[in-house]
């Protein structure tokens, strides 16, 4: 298949790009580069790399055509990430998140095209039980409602003959050729590698879904592969686990290991359980529990596989602001 990925190369684009060339498939990559392309470049013999603003597709039907033009499917993963760069940057993260969803999947649905969205299991926000596709959603964030008003976006669009699939991830962990330093278990591996000790904002009760990337970029393989998938939504996640939980892993990983719990003013309300009974029907199988992932991550700072893993580029929104620091100077 042809297929464009948008945001491919960010930390989930940067696994499953790979994978998808490893399984036969003709890859264009578009994205703004924030975060380098450079940990691509190694492939681009492979595919085709485009380096571009995606929101120039809401004005610039040339642009949008050159990127859909013979392609079978379309991996959407481009947005402002999290919450606290939604938070930072509110009318980019509607306009990219929402926006030019929205723009980039009619174009799809015009052509024929497949189209896989990667949402969030935040969209459940705070909420109780284990939660399934169906169940009611509380978006409490603007990245969180920023990704729940895309999902009704595409879903007011499909059809019988066009179906998007919306992927529901859980929070991700693991490496990547570009390594995210913002997402709690990568967090954790870094500080407990580094520091010898972690830092828990609040009491760590709340609940989280989690996935390694790797078993993330294999669920959107999937989705790209099987034309016939039964549902539009799907969870996807691997392990349950609450914070306090996630903490006791490393303490094995690490006896020595101290875990600050520090109060938060501005406690993160998010606590939500899901279940992904329904993409496992599908025959998805994940493989890497938090455990396994979090120490590939330590082994591979402890071996100085990743350049400066402190470094403000590892974590969005910090990086982002130093971007838009150094663009008002220069
Ligand atoms: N990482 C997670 O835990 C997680 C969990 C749930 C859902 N998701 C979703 O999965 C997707 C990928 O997440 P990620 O962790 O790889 O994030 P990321 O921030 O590492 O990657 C996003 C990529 O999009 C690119 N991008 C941003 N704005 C762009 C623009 N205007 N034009 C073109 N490219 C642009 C960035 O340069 C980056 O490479 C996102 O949609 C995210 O919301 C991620």
């Amino acid at each position: 298949m042809n297929i464009l990925v948008t945001g491919g190369a960010g930390y989930l684009g940067s696994v499953l790009v790979p994978n998808l060339l490893m399984r036969g498939h003709k890859v264009r990559v578009v994205d703004i580069g924030y975060f380098g392309l450079s940990h691509l470049y190694g492939l681009t013999s492979q595919m085709e790399l485009i380096c571009g603003d995606l929101t120039r597709i809401n004005s610039d039907e040339k642009f949008l055509q050159g990127l859909l033009d013979e392609q079978d499917c379309v991996i959407h993963l481009a947005a402002l990430s999290n919450d606290p760069s939604a938070e930072a940057y509110p009318s980019l993260t509607y306009d990219l998140n929402f926006h030019t969803t929205s723009v980039l999947a009619k174009a799809a649905k015009e052509r024929g095209i497949r189209f896989i969205f990667a949402s969030s299991c935040s969209v459940y926000g705070e909420n109780d039980g284990e939660l399934i596709e169906t169940s009611s959603v509380n978006p409490r964030t603007i990245y969180a409602k920023s990704k729940h008003d895309a999902e009704n976006e595409l879903l007011g669009l499909a059809s019988a003959s066009w179906k998007p699939v919306i992927l529901r991830c859980g929070t991700l962990f693991g490496l990547s050729r570009r390594m995210r330093f913002d997402l709690v278990v990568n967090v954790f591996s870094l500080y407990s590698t580094l520091r010898n000790q972690i830092q828990v904002f609040g009491d760590g009760l709340q609940w989280r879904p989690f996935l390694s990337v790797q078993d993330c970029a294999r669920a959107f393989l999937l989705a790209a592969e099987k034309k016939d998938l039964s549902f539009m939504i799907y969870n996807v996640a691997h392990e349950n686990l609450r914070i306090t939980e996630v903490t006791n892993t490393f303490k094995r990983i690490n006896p020595s290991l101290q875990v600050a719990y520090i109060p938060a003013q501005d406690p993160d309300k998010r606590d939500y359980r899901v279940s992904a009974k329904r993409i496992v029907d599908e025959g998805f199988y994940p493989h890497i529990k938090v455990e396994a992932g979090a120490k590939r991550v330590a082994d591979a700072i402890t071996q100085g596989l990743i350049h400066d893993p402190e470094s403000n580029r590892h974590n969005n929104v910090k990086w982002l602001k130093e971007l838009n620091r150094n663009a008002k100077a220069g």
